[in-house]
């Protein structure tokens, strides 16, 4: 079990002149802080050679280190930006953080009105361009590899969830927020971010912050917050990883649009095997594959009562525990979620949506796997589910 808090080696001093006003920053121990001089050298003054990515929280870029380590150096847009002391507690708490399926955080840099985080640099880019890409695919998943990047997932879920204390949810997993390193080995990014980062930082925690398509909609509508949130989200992206496909697509017929959906009218036919990604060429375990089908179920039930921990999940996932469907209820469709969403919209309600290039305030049923949805829904933290 992994405990904090805070009474680690200080890697750096923080001094004063470097921050861009007197708060107090006593108590921030553990992280290694980067001058913004280091950074931009490292990057080669932020240069367009070096960008590999950009998100709704600002542009990431590949830099090489003092010493010679490669990192993403994830600068934060301006919107994203909070007050040092919240920003360097919240790091405080991820940077002790380690797990062989999580991202590891090198540290930040806090210098004036810049907010800048670095990682570790994982070789193969994120799920959702490398195989979720379509044609842009630049990787061939095998069975056995998407096996183990689903348990890999699930147990790095697990752990944020079961072993940390306080527990942490991470409000956004999604394919692109899972990175492969030089072995294809999931790493979740972005955990703790969600809390950090959208539009209005002064009241991101009480903000709903997620992806439509992943969001849970109790969480999404209800602003409950809970680890069921993400367990929903696990569902659709294990879903996705079955499959090959997004989450939505509006270039299949409209009853295959919505991936719970055509789940779960497969599933009710017996038919979940014909959602196992064709390029697979047949070369999967059937029994297995429909087994993660039902898993992905499970964890998008419309109650979050029903939906398994995330320690079960793993345990399904590799074959401890069983995965028992016997009263497997309809997932919370996404397609529902939507038409609610549209109408709020044209009520003028405060719900906003954007993607990671651009804003526009209506759904279309275009791929949504980018877009991120904040709402001025208030969230509860409940500790019970
Ligand atoms: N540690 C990393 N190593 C290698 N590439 C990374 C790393 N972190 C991010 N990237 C790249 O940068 C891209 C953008 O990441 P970022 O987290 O900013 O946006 P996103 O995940 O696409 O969307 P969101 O802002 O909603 O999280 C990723 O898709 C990935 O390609
Ligand atoms: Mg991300």
């Amino acid at each position: 079990m992994t405990c904090f808090p805070f009474s680690f080696k200080k890697t750096s001093t923080i001094s004063k002149h470097n921050l861009d006003n007197d708060e107090d920053i006593s108590g921030i121990h553990n992280v290694k802080i980067y001058t913004y001089k280091e950074l931009r050298k490292a990057t080669d003054d932020f240069s367009q050679a070096n960008k590999i990515g950009e998100g709704g929280f600002g542009s990431v870029y590949m830099g090489r280190l003092k010493g010679g380590k490669l990192a993403a150096i994830k600068v934060l847009s301006a919107e994203s930006r909070q007050g040092v002391k919240e920003f360097l507690t919240e790091i405080n708490v991820i940077s002790e953080i380690q797990h062989e399926n999580l991202v590891k955080l090198y540290g930040c840099c806090v210098e004036r009105n810049n907010r800048i985080l670095v990682y570790n640099y994982l070789e193969n880019n994120s799920l959702s361009r490398t195989l979720l890409g379509g044609s842009h695919n630049s990787i061939y998943f095998d069975w056995g590899t998407r096996c183990r990047i689903c348990v890999g997932v699930a147990s790095g879920l697990a752990f944020l969830h079961e072993e940390v204390r306080p527990p942490i949810i991470h409000r956004d997993i999604k394919a692109s927020n899972i990175l492969l390193d030089k072995d294809l080995t999931p790493k979740i990014s972005d955990f703790g971010l969600a809390k950090l980062m959208p539009a209005n930082a002064t009241h991101v925690s009480t903000r709903v912050a997620g992806t439509l398509g992943y969001l849970a909609p109790e969480y999404a509508i209800g602003g409950r917050l809970t680890r069921k949130a993400d367990i929903y989200s696990f569902g659709v992206l294990l879903v996705e990883i079955v499959s090959g496909r997004c989450n939505t697509n509006s270039r299949l017929p409209i009853e295959e649009q919505f991936i719970l959906e055509r789940t779960w009218e497969l599933y009710e036919r017996k038919e979940l095997v014909a959602l196992v990604d064709t390029s697979l060429n047949g070369e999967f375990d059937a029994e297995q594959a429909c087994k993660f089908l039902k898993i992905g179920l499970l964890c998008t039930q419309e109650s979050p009562k029903c939906r398994p921990s995330m320690s079960s999940v793993v345990k399904m996932l590799t074959g401890e525990m069983d995965v028992n469907d016997s009263t497997l209820t309809k997932p919370a469709l996404i397609s529902d979620f939507m038409d609610l969403k549209v109408r709020k919209n044209q009520e003028s309600t405060t719900m906003d949506l954007k993607t990671s290039s651009s804003s526009y305030n209506t759904f279309s049923t275009s791929e949504q796997q980018d877009s991120t949805i904040t709402s001025a829904a208030t969230a509860q933290y409940d500790h019970s589910m």
